[in-house]
């Protein structure tokens, strides 16, 4: 990497020149949403709030600030994202911790969400008695297992990953957000760890890896070279995973226990034939994103 030119040398004294320096960087770089990663980057390093940024641009800058400003920008104009580069990414309205150890969590796996807690309805609420048994397979950043945790607040949740590292990140989520004492991590291959004990689950979501070996080179430079290929590659068609996952979670949900994941762009037809052909489940359904993209399929067990 070029070292940064010195916030001298471009003339930038004032948070103003600052922040029009970094959105110039990152506009020559070609950097999606460059006017914005600019302003995020320049938060970032100021600790400060966008309107503590507009109310004081006349400020001088400290060319230590203005140097580690302009290390972000490149590199962030080098490819690296922009949440990495920050540690964090808002997910149904908190804040998660994210390293290039998990995938950056996507606004549209909110949806999961969504579907789970509306299909859970009244059962979701109530007081029941054992408590209700929740599994978040691949749970990465630990988004969906934290988010659950706090909408369901008598909820036992286990979130299961086959990273390591990702299960430290969730954890620390976890922790983040008061939930830690509620959420069991285990570091397995999707849910196989239960499948020998007499464990059952009313709920199991899971935003598994469904990029398509074949595609993964066409993915966006800061996908492809950042975030884990564990995470994007769910085999050489993209929808290996749900097959096994399916299976697994038929062995393990109660009966009407429900099974809720995110789909792939194109995956809906072929995901839905997965379940339909396995015969242990009924009220199949498709919910699209805000793109009007089949993205949930939400399922209950006979
Ligand atoms: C698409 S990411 C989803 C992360 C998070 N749930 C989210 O929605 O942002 C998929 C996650 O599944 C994990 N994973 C991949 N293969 C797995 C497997 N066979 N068993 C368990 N976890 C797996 C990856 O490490 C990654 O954290």
């Amino acid at each position: 990497m070029t070292k940064p030119a010195s916030p001298e040398a471009t003339g930038m004294g004032d948070i103003r020149s600052a922040l029009k320096e970094g959105m110039a960087r990152l506009r020559r770089a070609r950097t999606p949403s460059h006017t914005l990663a600019a302003e995020v980057l320049l938060l970032e390093v100021l600790g400060c709030d966008r309107t503590w940024l507009y109310t004081h641009s006349q400020d001088r800058l400290d060319p230590a600030t203005a140097q580690k400003y302009l290390a972000l920008i490149a590199r962030r104009a080098a490819g690296e994202p922009t949440q990495y580069l920050t540690g964090k990414q808002e997910f149904w309205g908190l804040e998660f911790e994210v390293t290039p150890a998990v995938l950056i969590p996507r606004p549209e796996t909110e949806h999961v969400l969504e579907v789970a807690l509306d299909r859970l309805g009244s059962r979701g609420s109530q007081t029941p008695s054992p408590p209700l048994r929740v599994a978040d397979v691949g749970t990465g950043s630990g988004c969906l297992a934290v988010a659950l945790a706090r909408n369901l607040p008598l909820a036992e949740i286990f979130a299961t990953d086959i990273s390591a590292q990702a299960l430290e990140v969730a954890r620390r989520n976890a922790v983040r957000h008061g939930v830690v004492g509620r959420i069991h991590f285990l570091e397995t291959n999707l849910l196989e760890a239960f499948l020998d004990s007499r464990a059952t689950f009313d709920l199991i979501v899971s935003n598994p890896p469904y990029i398509a070996g074949s595609e993964a080179s066409s993915l966006e430079r800061e996908v492809r070279e950042h975030e884990p290929e564990l995470a994007l590659v769910g085999g050489a068609g993209g929808t290996e995973i749900y097959a096994r996952l399916a299976d697994q979670a038929a062995a393990l949900l109660v009966r009407r226990g429900i099974f809720v994941v995110e789909l792939g762009y194109g995956q809906s037809d072929q995901v839905q034939k997965i379940l339909e052909v396995r015969r242990h489940w009924t009220n199949i359904q498709i919910t699209p994103d805000l793109a009007g993209m089949p993205r949930v399929l939400a399922a209950e067990r006979a």
